[in-house]
């Protein structure tokens, strides 16, 4: 059967149609102006002084890191129920992540986790925060710890924008903060992503190695008076700015963000109503009040009281038309982490209890009332129908 509703899809119009028109009438298409005033209003957004546009987030964490000073062998807490990304910039800078388990029904770093962990490896230098799903870590304690311990925090705020805590947004706490927007987060530019950070040394670090360790941007250096070819080269940067094509979306995306977040909300508090009730489900927790998160994920765990396999449950949603996800597969699971540092699954027992059941519901913005109805009254049926008994192996 066609799948008939998608896990994601991304809201475009004609908000973001003007800015790309303008774009192209402009013949410039690479960074330039568009993703001058793409940074200008994200960092205003935000509540952070600088902002700095790339092609990607996790170009955002890689430069992020980079400007913290990490140095070949350190040590960085990360979660390991998060994407790889956020674990593979440490490895890029040659240095070893130390992974940490998570909050049950959050997949938090929780202020008790990370106190826990440093008492363990008192060694360890950085932490890398996600916010995941869009609601905030309890950033006040967390950053408390960290400057006790002369911790130094990288926020991987790909799923957090907008989210809010005690009334300020993510991306106005820490050091350094880098969001996502790639094609199925809360606002996208297609491939994109942004670093906010209110530290000029670490704002001109990240400016210089977006570009090739290049001292002057291109828009700069076809703009300025003095002439355009010359230029030094101060490092050995990276290729990651962020062409106008893809700020010109985002324009056109900030501009509404609080609307999608909005409709996210009102789907994630249709699901809350209509499966609340089924005991064989855990459902995410909030910590935040539900204004104040931002949504990008609705997962949920199929628990001991579930008479289904999470595989056999995403089939089942599948044959009835409706596409799901798994955020994630933890990192402790996964080969090239697993193996260079002999993790134990054991050692992750919140993760484990997840990874066991954990799916991700569709969920975008403006999904019709219908098929939020059709999504649960499918859950409802797969979770409660009797299943068949195995069949017992046939005698040779
Ligand atoms: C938690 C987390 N961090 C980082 C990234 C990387 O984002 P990008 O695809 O923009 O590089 C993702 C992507 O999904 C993510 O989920």
């Amino acid at each position: 059967m066609p799948q008939i509703i998608p896990f994601a899809k991304v809201p475009i119009g004609e908000n973001e149609r003007k800015y790309i028109k303008e774009v192209l009438d402009s013949g410039w298409l690479t960074t330039a102006g568009k993703t001058l005033e793409f940074e200008k209003r994200f960092a205003e957004y935000v509540g952070a002084k600088y902002a700095c546009a790339v092609n990607s987030c996790t170009a955002a964490l890689h430069l992020g890191i980079d400007a913290l000073g990490i140095q070949p062998g350190d040590k960085v807490f990360v979660p390991s129920m998060t994407f790889t990304a956020s674990a593979e910039i440490i490895r890029y800078m040659n240095a070893d992540p130390v992974f940490l388990d998570t909050e049950y029904q959050t997949n938090l770093i929780t202020p008790a986790i990370l106190n826990q962990a440093i008492q363990l490896h008192p060694e360890v230098k950085y932490l890398i925060i996600v916010h995941y799903g869009g609601q905030a870590a309890a950033m006040p304690e967390i950053m408390k710890i960290c400057r006790e311990n002369n911790i130094k925090i990288l926020e991987d705020a790909a799923h957090a924008f907008p989210s809010r805590l005690n009334g300020k947004m993510v991306g106005s706490f820490g050091e350094v903060s880098c969001f996502s927007f790639y094609a199925n987060k809360t606002i996208t530019t297609g491939e994109g992503g942004m670093l906010v950070t209110d530290d000029e040394a670490i704002y001109k670090r990240v400016k210089t190695m977006r570009l090739h360790g290049i001292n002057r941007d291109i828009w700069d250096r076809f703009t300025a008076k003095v002439p355009s070819w010359e230029y030094d080269v101060v490092e050995a940067g990276y290729k990651y700015n962020m062409p106008d094509v893809n700020a010109a979306i985002g324009l056109g995306q900030l501009e509404q963000a609080e609307l999608f977040r909005t409709e996210r909300q009102r789907a994630v508090e249709y699901y809350y109503a209509h499966l609340q009730s089924l005991e064989m489900i855990d459902l995410p927790l909030s910590h935040v009040p539900n204004e104040d998160h931002a949504w990008h994920l609705f997962p949920l765990v199929l628990n001991e009281k579930a008479n289904i396999s999470r595989n056999t449950f995403i089939e089942k949603m599948s044959e009835a038309g409706i596409g799901t996800s798994v955020h994630y597969k933890p990192l402790h699971h996964m080969t090239y982490y697993k193996e260079r540092y002999k993790l134990v699954a054991a050692d992750y027992p919140n993760a484990e209890r997840t990874w066991q059941g954990n799916v991700s519901l569709p969920l975008y913005p403006f999904m019709p009332e219908d098929d939020l109805a059709y999504i649960c009254n499918t859950i409802t049926q797969i979770l409660t129908q009797p299943q068949p008994e195995p069949q017992p192996e046939p005698q040779p």
